[in-house]
């Protein structure tokens, strides 16, 4: 009897300490979910190009080093509309119906699409050239709507002074650039002006889409010193074919970005390109955390970086000058 006794004391000793140990996990869990509570972030890419693949991987990183992880925390919607304008529509409209929390805009085309499908849900820019002259908000210092994030641009004017150090002799400079997309009309319009206060010759081409970038190539390759190229969806697409009309006429192309220069450009002050989406991620966190985009500033990537492809010099032959070359960073394609 005693024995027996002992043995029931044991046993329900035992399933309290199971049962506790049970409840308790359970209810750990539980806590560790609200303070998870998963959030939906709907992001829409007007195409494929280094460059913007580069900004959505920076941004997936950035947004876990915030503590938003996918998989755990963290749901992402990407949606890629192949540069194709009605698929923009109607993916800015399903990102807005399908209940995301927070939307993100890679390029201009891009976030206009999902500003004209909510004026309501946060939408954060990720590397947007000008997003004022765009329309998308009323002022850089003060967006005033649901709009907020990070601008890619770099200073033109530092751009062209670079060019002429680099071509001393350079009198007739190309300008190429979609007619169709906002952010590059603006920086080739400040460029055109800029250039003819140095004194240079300038001649502007646009192309309508990536089918004439040949021919438009050619023709301004074959009545310039040197092309300079905005930061432009259409051509970042297309580099390799801007490219190889140049390199047949031997003429240097100065892009604005990094990943354009490593595509096949010369050299170009540029932003890195991943680190604007861990910035744009940064204000993504912080719209999160209760942020209003109403009262939040444009926040500019960095002055700028000269990015470099030295093989292309070699090829092209041209010096560097120490000046440059010593600030430059290098991004060859190995
Ligand atoms: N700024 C471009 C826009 O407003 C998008 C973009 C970001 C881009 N980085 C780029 C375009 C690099 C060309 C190259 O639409």
């Amino acid at each position: 009897m005693k024995v027996n006794k002992i043995f029931v004391a044991f046993a329900v000793l035992l399933v309290c300490v199971l049962g506790y140990g049970f409840f308790s996990s359970k209810k750990g869990e539980e806590t560790k979910k609200v303070d998870n509570k998963e959030v939906k972030v709907g992001v829409l890419q007007l195409l494929s190009h280094p460059a913007l693949d580069q900004i959505y991987k920076g941004l997936e990183d950035g947004l876990k080093k915030e503590g938003y992880e996918v998989g755990k925390n963290l749901k992402i919607d990407l949606q890629n509309a192949q540069g194709d304008q009605s698929n923009l529509a109607s993916m800015g409209q399903k990102l807005v119906t399908d209940n995301n929390d927070i939307l993100v805009g890679i390029t201009t085309p891009a976030t206009l699409s999902l500003s004209n499908a909510t004026k309501d849900k946060p939408i954060i820019m990720g590397g947007i050239t000008y997003p004022v002259e765009a329309g998308l908000i009323k002022a850089e210092d003060k967006p005033g709507n649901n709009i907020t994030g990070v601008s890619d641009r770099t200073p033109i004017k530092q751009q062209l002074e670079i060019m002429k150090k680099v071509l001393p002799n350079m009198k007739k400079v190309g300008i190429l650039y979609t007619a169709s997309e906002d952010n590059s009309v603006k920086q080739a319009q400040e460029a055109e002006k800029l250039a003819k206060e140095l004194g240079l010759e300038v001649k502007v081409s646009t192309v309508a889409n990536t089918n004439d970038i040949q021919q438009v190539t050619e023709s301004l390759a074959s009545q310039t010193d040197a092309i300079f190229v905005p930061i432009d969806n259409t051509i970042a697409s297309a580099m390799a074919t801007v490219v190889k009309v140049t390199d047949a006429k031997k003429i240097p192309v100065f892009p604005s970005a990094d990943t354009m220069v490593a595509d096949g450009g010369l050299l170009g002050l540029g932003v890195d390109q991943y680190q604007i989406g861990v910035e744009t991620a940064k204000v993504v966190a912080k719209v999160l955390k209760g942020a209003d985009t109403k009262d939040m500033p444009i926040v500019l990537a960095n002055e700028g970086v000269i990015y470099l492809n030295e093989a292309k010099a070699k090829q092209l032959g041209i010096e560097i000058p120490k000046e440059i070359k010593d600030k430059a960073k290098v991004v060859d394609k190995k």
